[in-house]
């Protein structure tokens, strides 16, 4: 059975082809990162207005470049929440309108469900059961995956995201956005030690974050150093980037470690953008080695927002048999807010 899969939630057009029996045929992505960079973060109405000007030059490159033709799909998967409402219209509408022309299943599909599968598309394939860190510009997520629509989210952010955090703090020292990897990078230069900022609820006994407090610490932080120095040196600057990045890397692996201690569990799966991160990634390999836990780091690629996952989920439910029975249904809607829990259930 071929799939194909759409993804628009948010500032990525993916579409990709995955077959049940031989994994992922082929993705195509466009990313809008240089569009929003104006604007200093994604403005919902331009990203709709540009899912829908290369949604479908996506859907030819992929058709061309795999060899395939809509004749060949079996299905037509897409992204239908949560995320932005006008973006995630873009994709299932066409999805849908496709579906519909070939008179074809169409299946919706949970983003974070996509995420949460996407480990398995590379090679090690972590076995279930796993703890899932999903942390990227919009999610910092604690799941513990169980299997095939079997998800508990353990923990999460209480507001902004792990990648806000990195993308706010360099947008208040003038590193342009998204900020996470210039900040990661003019970081390396300093010293962490010099520039302690909080970790806010380290010590909670929950497996919660919470970033937003982090942005004003270093606001403060740089204004005092603007105080004292007019024009800030680069050491400091390389310090004050360092401090930031420890604190979130910090705060992130030690609940994570927690969450595997409280589960029992021994696999752990980082998925999202800042998954990339040095210093985040070799922490975590090193306080997991301590408790005997293997890590996994699928392809960055594969864990930031993409076709692939959407399609692969869909391609994991039909074998699980968690599709519903009336994906044939013309009407249809968007789900901005879907609560996860519900996805033990047949999705239609
Ligand atoms: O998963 P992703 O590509 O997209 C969405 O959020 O949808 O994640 C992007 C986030 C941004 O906040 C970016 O600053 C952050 O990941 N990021 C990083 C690094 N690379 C990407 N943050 C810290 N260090 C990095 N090396
Ligand atoms: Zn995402």
């Amino acid at each position: 059975m071929k799939i194909l899969g759409y993804e628009s939630s948010c500032d990525e057009t993916g579409v990709a082809l995955v077959c049940t029996e031989q994994g992922l045929l082929g993705h195509t992505l466009y990313s809008q990162v240089a569009m929003h960079e104006a604007y200093g973060g994604v403005v919902p109405e331009l990203a709709s207005r540009d899912h829908i000007r290369h949604i479908l030059p996506l859907t030819q490159q992929l058709l061309a470049e795999t060899n395939t033709h809509l004749a060949d799909v079996d299905a037509v998967a897409y992204t239908a929440g949560p995320g932005l409402n006008g973006a995630l219209l873009v994709g299932a509408s066409v999805a849908r309108s496709i579906a519909w022309a070939l008179d074809l299943p169409a299946i919706p599909v949970h983003h974070l469900e996509g995420h949460l599968l996407s480990p398995l598309l590379a090679e090690p394939r972590p076995e279930f059961p796993f703890i899932a860190l999903l942390v990227s510009g919009g999610h910092t997520q604690i799941m513990q995956v169980d299997g095939v629509g079997q998800y508990r989210l353990l923990g999460e952010t209480l507001d902004d995201a792990a990648g806000e955090a990195f993308d706010k703090s360099a947008k208040l020292m003038g590193l342009g956005y998204p900020g996470g990897p210039a900040l990661s990078s003019l970081a390396q230069q300093g010293d962490a030690d010099q520039i302690v900022l909080p970790r806010p609820m380290l010590h909670s006994k929950d497996l919660d974050f919470s970033f937003s407090g982090l942005k004003t610490a270093v606001l403060t932080r740089l204004r005092a150093l603007e105080q004292q120095y007019g024009q800030v040196p680069a050491e400091q600057r390389a310090n004050l980037a360092a401090g930031t990045e420890a604190a979130i890397v910090d705060v992130l692996v030690a609940k994570v470690i927690k969450a595997l201690k409280q589960t029992g569990l021994k696999r752990l799966v980082v998925a999202g953008g800042v998954g990339a991160n040095q210093p985040l990634r070799q922490k975590l390999l090193a306080q997991a080695e301590k408790i005997q836990a293997d890590v996994f780091f699928p392809p960055v690629a594969l864990c930031t927002d993409n076709g692939a996952m959407i399609a692969f989920a869909a391609a994991m439910r039909a074998k699980a048999g968690l599709l519903g029975p009336d994906l044939k249904n013309p009407s249809f809607t968007v789900r901005p807010r879907w609560p996860l829990e519900e996805l033990s259930t047949p999705i239609t």
